[in-house]
């Protein structure tokens, strides 16, 4: 089921800079700097409220972000809801017909399993689904 919304992943080209916006402009306190290397991205989170805005930059410049920041720039990437089990959301979506862009959850961020609903199943959206580890 879902519970929340984990968070809203924004691709950044510069990212330092992004960075730096979000602590020295925007204020906001950086909560953990960390490489996926398995989906070849550089992460940041930024807590506010219940959720958390995590900045995605390509890990040596490869990669889906680096697909992404070439063909778009920098942009709203995707946005995460919180599952308290995952595999049985899958499941149920799977039978809905929604597609996803792995056979099964790998591991993401602060090891929590992960998953991304193919943008075509979400009117145009990149919808990761997350639980966070125990
Ligand atoms: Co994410």
């Amino acid at each position: 089921m879902i519970t929340g919304l984990d968070h809203i992943a924004i691709a950044v080209p510069d990212f330092k800079k992004a960075i730096k916006r979000f602590m020295e402009d925007f204020g906001m306190n950086i909560d953990d700097r960390e490489d996926v290397v398995a989906a070849k991205t550089s992460t940041a989170f930024f807590p506010v409220a219940d959720t958390s805005v995590e900045l995605v930059h390509p890990l040596n410049g490869e990669g889906p972000i680096a697909a992404y920041l070439d063909k778009r720039g920098g942009g709203l990437h995707h946005i995460c809801f919180r599952s308290d089990d995952i595999e049985a959301d899958v499941e149920r979506l799977s039978e809905k017909g929604y597609q996803f862009l792995t056979d099964t959850p790998t591991f993401g961020a602060h090891n929590a399993r992960v998953i991304f609903i193919h943008p075509k199943s979400c009117d145009g959206v990149l919808i990761e689904l997350n639980q966070p580890a125990e």
